[in-house]
C-alpha cells in the first residue's frame, strides 16, 4: 500500500510558492497596519544614558517611539522568556527590557509609524547617549576563561597515555568562524490586533506552538487570545527555533497602539541574532602502524553569550563513528559580549565533525593508508559512547557506493599528483553522521464524503517538504489520491507537534498522520458492519485496509465498502479524528543517520581559485519517503557545506565587537557559479526497529562531512593543510 511513500513527489506546495499564493509573515496585511523601524545599539557592551526620541516623534506620521522608559509591561522572570528550545542555564534576551547593552546591534528603540519609509527615516533621528564599558568579543582571547560543561559522550579507557604510546599520532587545531543563517526571508512578524485583546502572530518562526506560548507568557496572555501561523517559511536553517526579538517588538507595539504592527528586521539586523557559533575543534587520534584506532581526544571550544550556555554536541560523533578503545570528549564555553549563538543547520556536528574528519584525514596521510580504508579499519557496529548497537547502520554502503559512483579507486594519493591543465585536482572524502530525532506529534483528519481528505498538524514546513510527505503518508493511509489530500500546517490552533528541527519532522509528523489514519480507518470499519449484509461483517480491525476510496479486507479485497457508501449509510458528511502519537522512551538501539562525502576540487595553482567541481554524498537514512525532496535536502546540505569550507565568515572588528560584514554582499555564500555537480546516493537502509515506517529524516545529514571532504581534498590537491574555515585562496598561496 506504498503507491506514494518512496516516490520522487513534486511539491504540493510548489504552484503556491512559484505564483506568489504562499504568503510569508511580512506579506500579511490588515486595516490601519503601523509599520515598525528597529534601532540597534552601536556599543558592544554597556548602558543607555540617555536615548532622546523627541525629533523622531516630531515626524508627521510617527506614532510612538517605544524604548526600555516606556514601553508596555513584559513579564520579569527568566523563565517566562524560556521558549521550548531556549538554554537551560541562563536569562533569555528580552528587547526593551532595560537599559543594559549585551550585544552590539541589540534593539533598544522601535519607531512606530503609518508608512515604513516614516518609520525607517525617523529611526535615524535617535539620539543615543551610552555608557560604554570593555567588551570581547574574541573567542582566542577568552579561550582561556572557557569552562566545561556537561555532554552526554563519556569518556573510555586513557585517551592520553593511549595516545603517547600510539606508534602514529596526529593532534592539532581546527576552526570555524561565526557564521550566520542568512535565509533568503527576513525575520519578519505582523501581529494583527483582532480587538478585545487577541491577536493574530504572523511569524516567521520555525515551531508557531513555541512562539505562541512563548507570547502568552512574556505578555501575560491567555492562550486563546494569541494564534500564531507560520505557514510558510523563506529559510530557517535553525535561525527560527526559537522566537527571534521581531516578535516580541511587533507585539509590544500592538500593545501599545492597540493596532496592527508589523517589523521586519534589514538584512544587517538580522546579524545581531543568533548565529553558528565559532568553536576551536582540538582533535588527538592515535593509532597502530596498521591503521589501527587506538585513542581520539576531542575537545571543542565554542562561543556563547554572557546571558545564556549555548552549548551542543560537537565532541561525542568519534564515539559514534569509530572504533576506539580510547576516548575522551571535552566541550568548553567561553562567555564573550555577543549575542547568544543558536541552532544551525547540524549545530555541533557540521562544526565538529570538521574537525574530526580532517584529523582522521591527517592520519591517513601520517599512515600511507587509503582514507577510505582507515575509516573501515575502526568501523563500528555499535555506538561506542553508549555502548548499544544502531537500529541501523549501512554507512559500510555509503563509502562503497560512494566511492564507486565518484571513481576514488583512481585516485593517485600523492598531493599535487593530479591535474587538470593549469588547474590542480584534489579528491578528498569524509564521514556524515547526524541523529534520527523523532518527537511526539498529534494530527487532524478530515475525511469527507466525495473521498477528500484534510490532514492538519501544527508542524511548520521549513521549506523541507513537509506538506508534500505527509500528502503522501495520508493518502497512502487513507487510500486515496494525493491530489484528494489538502494539507495544512504552520497554526497554533492545529494540532500540537514540536518546532520543525533536529531533522526530526518527518518520522514525528508522518507517524501522527499514520496513527490518526488508523482512527479513522477503525470507524469506518465500525461504521461498514452496521450496513445490513455487510461483506465486513466479521472482518476486525486488524484484517482491512484503505485503498481506492474503500475499506477492503486485506486477504479478498472483493470484500470492500466504499466511504461514499459508509458515509451514506451512517448519514454523516464527515469523520473527524485527532491522534497524538508517541514513539516510546527505548534507549536500547542508538538512531543515527550516516554519510560518506567524496569532492572533487579544481584549483588554479597561480590564482588560488577554488572549484568544487564534483561532490557524491551517499547518504543512509533508513526509509526516504520522498527521493525527489530528500535529495533537495542533500543538495542543499552539499552547498551549506561549500559555503562553510571555502565562503563564509561572519568578520567582527573586536575593537567595536561589532559585526563587519553584516551584508549578503561582504559576507559570501556560495552562487550558482560555484555549484557544479552535485549527486546524490540514498542507500537502501531498511530499519524495522526506529519506527513502524523506518524514517530517519534527512536534512541536516546533508551539511555533515562536506566541509572536512573540501578541505581534504584541497590537501590532496596542494599539498597545503588549511585548519581555519572558510579555506581562502590567500590561506593557499600562502
Ligand atoms: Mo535545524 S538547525 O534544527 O533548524
Amino acid at each position: 500500500m506504498a503507491a506514494y511513500i518512496g516516490t520522487p513527489t513534486s511539491r504540493v506546495d510548489g504552484r503556491a510558492k512559484v505564483t506568489g499564493e504562499a504568503k510569508y509573515a511580512a506579506e500579511f496585511n490588515s486595516d490601519g497596519l503601523v509599520y515598525g523601524a528597529i534601532v540597534t545599539s552601536t556599543i558592544a557592551k554597556g548602558r543607555i544614558k540617555r536615548l532622546d526620541a523627541s525629533a523622531a516623534k516630531r515626524v508627521d506620521g510617527v506614532l510612538d517611539v517605544l524604548t526600555h522608559e516606556n514601553r508596555p509591561h513584559m513579564a520579569d522572570a527568566d523563565q517566562a522568556w524560556k521558549d521550548d528550545v531556549a538554554p537551560e542555564k541562563g536569562s533569555p534576551f528580552r528587547p526593551l527590557y532595560d537599559d543594559g547593552i549585551r550585544f552590539s546591534r541589540q534593539p533598544i528603540a522601535l519607531v512606530l509609524a503609518r508608512e515604513w519609509e516614516i518609520a525607517v527615516f525617523a529611526a535615524t533621528l535617535l539620539d543615543v547617549e551610552y555608557a560604554s564599558e570593555a567588551h570581547v568579543t574574541d573567542l582566542y582571547a577568552e579561550r582561556d576563561k572557557a569552562f566545561v560543561v556537561e555532554k552526554p559522550a563519556k569518556p573510555r579507557g586513557d585517551a592520553p597515555r593511549a595516545y603517547a604510546a600510539s606508534e602514529v599520532r596526529h593532534e592539532d587545531e581546527y576552526f570555524v568562524p561565526v557564521e550566520h543563517h542568512n535565509p533568503m526571508e527576513l525575520f519578519a512578524a505582523t501581529v494583527v490586533w483582532e480587538g478585545g485583546g487577541k491577536l493574530t502572530v504572523y511569524d516567521k518562526t520555525q515551531g508557531v506552538q513555541n512562539v505562541q506560548r512563548y507570547v502568552c507568557s512574556a505578555f501575560n496572555k491567555k492562550p486563546e487570545d494569541v494564534r500564531v501561523v507560520s505557514a510558510f517559511m523563506g529559510g530557517g536553517f535553525g535561525a527560527g527555533l526559537r522566537p527571534q526579538y521581531e516578535v516580541a517588538l511587533a507585539v509590544l507595539g500592538a500593545l501599545a497602539l492597540q493596532r496592527s504592527v508589523r517589523v521586519v528586521l534589514s538584512r544587517a539586523q538580522m546579524y545581531g541574532l543568533g548565529y553558528r557559533p565559532a568553536t576551536i575543534e582540538r582533535l588527538a587520534v592515535g593509532a597502530s602502524k596498521d591503521g589501527t584506532l587506538n585513542a581520539m581526544t576531542h575537545e571543542a571550544t565554542a562561543v556563547t553569550s554572557e546571558y545564556e550556555d549555548f552549548s551542543r554536541n560537537d565532541t561525542g560523533w568519534g564515539g559514534v563513528l569509530y572504533n576506539s578503545p580510547n576516548v575522551n570528549f571535552v566541550h568548553r564555553l567561553a562567555r564573550l559580549d555577543v549575542s547568544t549563538p543558536c541552532d544551525m543547520r547540524a549545530p555541533g556536528a557540521a562544526t565538529g565533525v570538521y574537525g574530526l574528519e580532517s584529523a582522521m584525514d591527517e592520519l591517513a596521510v601520517a599512515l600511507k593508508l587509503d582514507p577510505v580504508e582507515l575509516r573501515l579499519k575502526s568501523y563500528s557496529d555499535r555506538d561506542r559512547n553508549e555502548d548499544r548497537p544502531y537500529t541501523s547502520k549501512q554507512l559500510r554502503e555509503c563509502y562503497a557506493q560512494g566511492a564507486a559512483a565518484f571513481g576514488w579507486s583512481r585516485r593517485n594519493p600523492e598531493p599535487r599528483s593530479m591535474r587538470d591543465g593549469k588547474e590542480l585536482v584534489g579528491w578528498g572524502m569524509a564521514s556524515g553522521v547526524w541523529e534520527a530525532l523523532q518527537m511526539p506529534a498529534a494530527a487532524r483528519i478530515v475525511l469527507t464524503a466525495n473521498g477528500h481528505a484534510d490532514v492538519s498538524c501544527a508542524a511548520s514546513d521549513i521549506g523541507t517538504g513537509t506538506y508534500t510527505i505527509l500528502a503522501q503518508v495520508a493518502a497512502d493511509a487513507l487510500g486515496l489520491p494525493i491530489e484528494n489530500i489538502s494539507v495544512k500546517l504552520g497554526d497554533s490552533t492545529l494540532p500540537d507537534a514540536p518546532v520543525e528541527g533536529g531533522s526530526w519532522m518527518a518520522a514525528s509528523a508522518s507517524h501522527a498522520v499514520i496513527a490518526t489514519a488508523e482512527e479513522v480507518r477503525t470507524e469506518l470499519l465500525a461504521a461498514a458492519k452496521t450496513i445490513e449484509n455487510s461483506p465486513l461483517a466479521d472482518a476486525k480491525a486488524e484484517d482491512v485496509v484503505l485503498a481506492d476510496g474503500k475499506i477492503m479486507s486485506k486477504h479478498d479485497q472483493s470484500r470492500a465498502v466504499s466511504i461514499t457508501d459508509i458515509m451514506r449509510h451512517s448519514g454523516a458528511d464527515r469523520i473527524l479524528k485527532e491522534k497524538k502519537h508517541e514513539f516510546g522512551e527505548d534507549s536500547s538501539h542508538a538512531r543515527n543517520t550516516h554519510s560518506a562525502v567524496f569532492v572533487e576540487v579544481k584549483i588554479d595553482e597561480e590564482l588560488g581559485i577554488i572549484r568544487v567541481t564534483r561532490v557524491v554524498s551517499a547518504v543512509a537514512a533508513g526509509r526516504i519517503l520522498n527521493t525527489k525532496t530528500a535529495a533537495s535536502q542533500i543538495i542543499g546540505g552539499v552547498v551549506w557545506g561549500i559555503g562553510m569550507a571555502l565562503h563564509e565568515e561572519t568578520v567582527f572588528d573586536h575593537r567595536f565587537g561589532r559585526i563587519m560584514n553584516a551584508n549578503i554582499a561582504e559576507y559570501h555564500v556560495p552562487v550558482n557559479a560555484d555549484i557544479h555537480d552535485i549527486k546524490v546516493i540514498f542507500v537502501d537502509e531498511p530499519d524495522e526497529k526506529i519506527n513502524k515506517l523506518g524514517v530517519k529524516g534527512v536534512g541536516e545529514i546533508g551539511i555533515v562531512g562536506v566541509p572536512a571532504a573540501i578541505a581534504n581534498a584541497v590537501y590532496h590537491a596542494t599539498g597545503t593543510r588549511v585548519r581555519d574555515l572558510p579555506i581562502t585562496l590567500d590561506k593557499v598561496l600562502g
